[in-house]
């Protein structure tokens, strides 16, 4: 079940990804596609969340719109979905609620929970197949861009999703997950496990219906100490990135570029380079300068890693924090990728967006 496509007529970030000397730094955007666009809205109307991810037609179409609207500024798209769809896979259920993010009716408050041992014994071929919407999506998307720019694929990372299986939605305080990590460590490490071979499969999956990188979203990974980063992140992070490629052999697949966003978790930048990812992204609480020094002769890739909230800022604010950013990097002809440090968040003028990048485009060109 291998696809045909059109050859890419941009591959700039697989080769800023495979570490080769590049002409100006790839560009994309975390969240994309999403809530600041006005095309957004009215593509989505009043369609559940879930219900856009799971028709490919909705979600190819949402997938594109940024592609679309700033065309020749953006260097890669990222398959509209998202990382809560493995929980819903693993049994549990998940709504959107408006305005107010994810809510899990019943979340796993225990060990004991008889939903625990039902999620444990869920098989992770098993749990991957109920994700065919996902991977309809990433080939029909693929036919849409027609070669234009690569598409990401992407999962939550285990402990982001534990978090949410056990708070049930957002949080401040992480109580319940701090529980587990706290008072049942064993069995918090036996669903972080499970997670990470569902993660597995299901990207492997991804790639085998046109994704041409993927990214594991740690978005909670700051949560976290460094004791117990260390006992409760990375390894599942180095589960993945050691076992997907070996499962994309086993599929006939060549490897694709893998990319880490353990968001907050600076404290451990230096260990992260070595989790076997090809690229890392960073938020914006570290400079760049200082990650590069961090990152030392190592051959990964940075991502990142501006404040997603300069785009509520002036033109002259945005010049000057991508003109720190470029230099930061080293210039953007090798080793970075151009992002945000986190999501693109709502009500950000999309016409602030565009001249993000073309700032980022301009400077890095040079
Ligand atoms: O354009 C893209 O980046 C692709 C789509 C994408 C979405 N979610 C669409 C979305 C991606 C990559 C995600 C990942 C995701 N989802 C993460 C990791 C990235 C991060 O931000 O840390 C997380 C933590 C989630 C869980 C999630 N989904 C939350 C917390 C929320 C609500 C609040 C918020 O920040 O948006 C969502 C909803 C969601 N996912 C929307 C979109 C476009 C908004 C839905 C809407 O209200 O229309």
């Amino acid at each position: 079940m291998t696809h045909e496509f059109e050859p890419l007529t941009n591959d700039l970030i697989l080769r800023t990804a495979r570490g080769e000397d590049v002409e100006r730094a790839p560009i994309w955007i975390m969240r994309q596609a999403g809530r600041y666009l006005p095309e957004y809205h009215e593509a989505k109307g009043n369609r559940d969340f879930f219900e856009c991810c799971r028709d490919p037609e909705v979600a190819s179409t949402l997938t594109l719109q940024p592609i679309e609207r700033f065309a020749g500024l953006l260097d890669a798209s990222i398959i509209f979905s998202d990382i809560l769809v493995v929980p819903q896979a693993l049994g549990m259920a998940v709504e959107m609620v408006d305005k107010k993010g994810p809510h899990f009716p019943d979340p796993l408050r225990s060990p004991d929970d008889g939903q625990y041992a039902r999620v444990l014994g869920r098989d992770a071929a098993a749990a991957a197949d109920e994700l065919d919407y996902v991977y309809r999506a990433i080939t029909l998307t693929r036919r849409k861009l027609r070669g234009r720019v690569p598409l990401i694929g992407f999962c939550g990372a285990p402990w982001t999703l534990f978090c949410y299986m056990v708070e049930g939605g957002g949080t401040k305080f992480f109580i319940e997950s701090k529980k587990w990590v706290y008072r049942h460590p064993d069995a918090t490490k036996a669903l972080l496990q499970k997670i990470a071979e569902v993660c597995v499969e299901y990207l492997a999956r991804q790639v085998r219906a046109g994704a041409q990188l993927i990214q594991v979203f740690d978005s909670w990974a700051g949560e976290l100490s460094p004791s117990t980063f260390k006992h409760f992140s990375e390894p599942y992070l180095a589960y993945i990135s050691k076992n997907l490629p070996e499962r994309l052999r086993e599929l006939g697949l060549d490897p694709v570029p893998m990319i880490v966003f353990p968001k907050g978790a600076n404290y451990a930048l230096d260990s992260i380079c070595d989790l076997g990812y090809d690229v890392v992204g960073l938020d914006w609480l570290i400079e760049p300068a200082k990650a590069v020094e961090i990152r030392g002769v190592r051959r990964v890739v940075f991502q990142g890693n501006a404040d997603p909230g300069v785009l509520y800022g002036s033109r002259d604010a945005i010049s000057e924090t991508v003109k720190e950013m470029v230099q930061g990097f080293g210039g953007g002809k090798k080793g970075w990728i151009a992002n945000l440090g986190h999501g693109i968040t709502p009500q950000v003028n999309p016409e602030d967006l565009r001249f993000y990048l073309q700032e980022i485009q301009r400077l890095t060109a040079k």
